[in-house]
């Protein structure tokens, strides 16, 4: 006997439907424009790249690399990888493409799925969605930092997220009189209070003692605000240009605030991290995080080069977004073509393409209903008027358009129609 079990969307993946997906169009088209205004363009890089070139980027004992990526074999035998992120995507393309020689910096934006193997919840998929920003190239000027957080702010703003927090850190570089140094000063700290800490902690004095820093453990909380702040730590030209990234953002009306804790989880961060926090989304609360990755590019094989970004979880913003009641209704129409009789399909037909045409969204039943049953159609779908077309008003070339809201109706030419649901469209819109 033949299987009949069903199939089922993959866990940790879903389908996105209506009404829900015109919040997506209406997000992704508001980055394109947000974007578009602060002179980024778009750029599609494929979903599978070589394994290596995260291993590189990312680094290969970070959780994304070392336990989440889906790989497999390719025929060559190459390993090949679905992105986790796409920082690493832009600056291999950024390579491959020579655009060193373009006029610096440049500034692009993607948007569209990733894929880690995390343990689905909500909030957290395996197959979830990025609209991230990349600007490579020229200088490290702070005011490029602050320019960053301001077009991703204003973002929020546009789309109707304001109720969110900006936390920044800077987590200095790699030059031994900074980063290093601190991480031997927290190392030092760490194996003092070891036995206090969990598991994971443990293990992370020795692996990455910085993402300790990252612990939501209820009972490490208090230990942790007792070790050595990097703040305290950075050499003199990191906290120059930290206190720069301050003074920018504040020129820009940009509310931050500090947080010292914020180390992120993938390799190449130097300078600036941050990470925006919504409301309502329990443990999974980031909506945003990004940071300066100087030398990314270089490690890549490419030129020294600058380079700073961010990636939004757009999931979990458009969770936000339905939890503060700013979800998508149900799309209705505008016109429901209730006809009967073979001389009024024709018509009703043409009506439809006419009024399409025109920009209106239609419904045109592919059988005959009696207009009872049509209306209660019209009704169920959401729609804003009735056309009633019988052989009658065919023959008197006078159509019926009823509003459903209070059951009025009109008789009307098909050049009235037009004129007038024109009219209404512009008084609704
Ligand atoms: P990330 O912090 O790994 O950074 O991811 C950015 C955002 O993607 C997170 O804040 C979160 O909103 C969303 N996200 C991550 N994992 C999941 C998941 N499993 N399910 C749902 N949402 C998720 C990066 O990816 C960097 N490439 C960002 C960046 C760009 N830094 C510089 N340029």
């Amino acid at each position: 006997m033949a299987n009949k079990s069903k199939f089922q969307a993959i866990r940790g993946t879903r389908d996105l439907l209506p009404p829900e997906t015109a919040l997506w169009n209406r997000v992704e088209e508001t980055a394109h424009e947000v974007f578009g205004t602060f002179g980024f363009g778009e750029i599609r890089p494929p979903i599978f790249e070589p394994t290596e070139l995260f291993a590189r980027a990312v680094g290969g004992d970070s959780d994304i690399v070392s336990k989440e990526m889906y790989s497999f074999e390719d025929r060559d035998e190459s390993s090949i990888s679905l992105r986790p992120e796409a920082t690493a995507s832009v600056c291999r393309a950024y390579i491959e493409h020579g655009m060193a020689q373009l006029p610096q910096p440049v500034k692009l934006y993607y948007m569209g799925p990733m894929f880690r193997r995390e343990r689905p919840q909500k909030g957290r998929y395996r197959q979830f969605y990025q609209i991230g920003a990349e600007v490579l190239g020229g200088s490290d000027a702070p005011g490029i930092d602050a320019e960053v957080i301001e077009m991703v702010m204003t973002f929020f703003d546009r789309v109707g997220l304001s109720d969110v927090e900006l936390d920044i850190n800077s987590i200095g570089h790699n030059a031994p009189d900074c980063r290093p140094a601190y991480v031997q000063k927290l190392k030092a700290a760490l194996e003092q209070v070891k036995d206090k800490l969990g598991a994971d902690s443990q293990r992370r004095i020795e692996s990455n003692p910085l993402r300790v820093l990252d612990s939501k453990l209820e009972h490490e909380q208090a230990i942790i605000a007792t070790l050595p702040r990097i703040a305290d730590h950075l050499c003199a030209e990191c906290t120059a240009h930290c206190a720069a990234v301050k003074r920018q953002l504040e020129l820009r009306g940009v509310f931050f605030k500090e947080n010292w804790r914020l180390v992120r989880g993938l390799d190449y961060y130097m300078r600036t991290t941050f990470e925006i926090t919504a409301k309502g989304l329990g443990s999974q609360n980031a909506v945003c995080g990004g940071g300066r990755y100087d030398g990314l590019v270089e490690l890549l094989g490419g030129p020294p080069t600058k380079g700073i970004g961010f990636a939004i979880g757009e999931d979990r913003l458009i969770l936000s977004l339905q939890e503060i009641g700013k979800g998508a209704a149900p799309q209705g129409r505008d016109v429901y073509v209730a006809w009967m009789g073979e001389r009024a399909y024709a018509t009703a037909v043409r009506a439809a393409k006419d009024l399409r045409n025109a920009g209106f969204s239609v419904e045109l039943p592919p059988t005959e209903l009696k207009f009872g049953k049509a209306l209660e159609r019209a009704d169920k779908l959401g729609s804003r008027y009735a056309l009633i077309l019988g052989d009658n008003e065919v023959a008197e070339g006078s159509w019926t358009l009823k509003t459903l809201a209070d059951g009025t109706q009109q008789k009307l030419t098909e050049t009235e129609l037009l004129e007038f649901l024109r009219g209404r469209k512009n008084l609704s819109s």
